[in-house]
């Protein structure tokens, strides 16, 4: 990824003391190229949190499909309950956790969908199945068999056998722009490291602080 969001890795970060980054993406980028090195699946699993109306949590797992210093993109349904609390409330909380690593990475910031032109894209590299179960699935609604979801996948199946799948109008994007980081590394008997990085607003420096255990 090259642009101007680009992530620049300082080389000392690659093998040196994590508590030394003066900020937290470049150490972001080389905690996750160690992930996809260690974990047996899913290095891009991360937990997603929105409140409800109600301000109740909600939390599930999605899978990160790009970051760079604009944010941490993932897909999913609109009308899913995720995308109805995104759209209330654009706030949302991110966590990794690389067991092993034994490593936590925490993430808050505000919302934005992508673009549609992004989300096209991306929905362009997926498997046509997919594409085509995204046609298929009102997520998060409810669904009286496993009958009538393959029903409509083979409807869509067949409405689509030919030619490229489109991305449907519900389906799209969305980019975390963190104002918070958090940096945990498991050290024996409990005496973890932790560092944080906050900032006021996308544009200022970040400040770090490093927290008791
Ligand atoms: C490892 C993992 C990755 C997942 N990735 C996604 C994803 O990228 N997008 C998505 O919509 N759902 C994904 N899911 C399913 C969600 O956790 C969730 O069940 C679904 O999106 C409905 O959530 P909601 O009702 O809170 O909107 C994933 C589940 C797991 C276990």
């Amino acid at each position: 990824m090259t642009g101007p969001n680009t992530i620049k890795t300082p080389a000392e970060l690659i093998s040196g003391d994590f508590t030394a980054a003066d900020e937290p993406f470049g150490l972001f980028a080389v905690w996750f190229a160690e992930a996809v090195k260690s974990e047996p699946n899913d290095p891009n699993a991360m937990a997603l949190a929105t409140v409800d109306p109600d301000g109740l949590p909600d939390v599930r797992m999605v899978l990160l499909k790009g970051f760079d210093t604009a944010g941490f993109v993932f897909y999913s349904h609109i009308d899913s309950a995720k995308g109805r609390e995104l759209a209330a409330t654009p706030k949302a909380g991110l966590l990794f956790h690389w067991k092993s690593l034994r490593r936590q990475v925490r993430i808050r910031g505000t919302v934005t969908r992508v673009t549609d032109a992004e989300a096209d894209a991306y929905f362009a590299t997926r498997p046509k199945q997919a594409q085509i179960g995204a046609w298929a699935s009102k997520q998060s609604q409810p669904l009286e068999s496993r009958m009538a979801f393959e029903k409509a996948i083979a409807l869509n199946a067949a409405k689509y056998a030919l030619g490229e799948v489109p991305r449907p109008p519900g389906w799209s994007g969305w980019r975390i722009a963190p104002q918070a980081f958090e940096f945990w590394h498991d050290r024996p008997f409990r005496l973890h490291d932790r560092i944080t990085f906050t900032r006021a607003a996308p544009d200022a420096e970040w400040s770090k602080t490093r927290l008791y255990p």
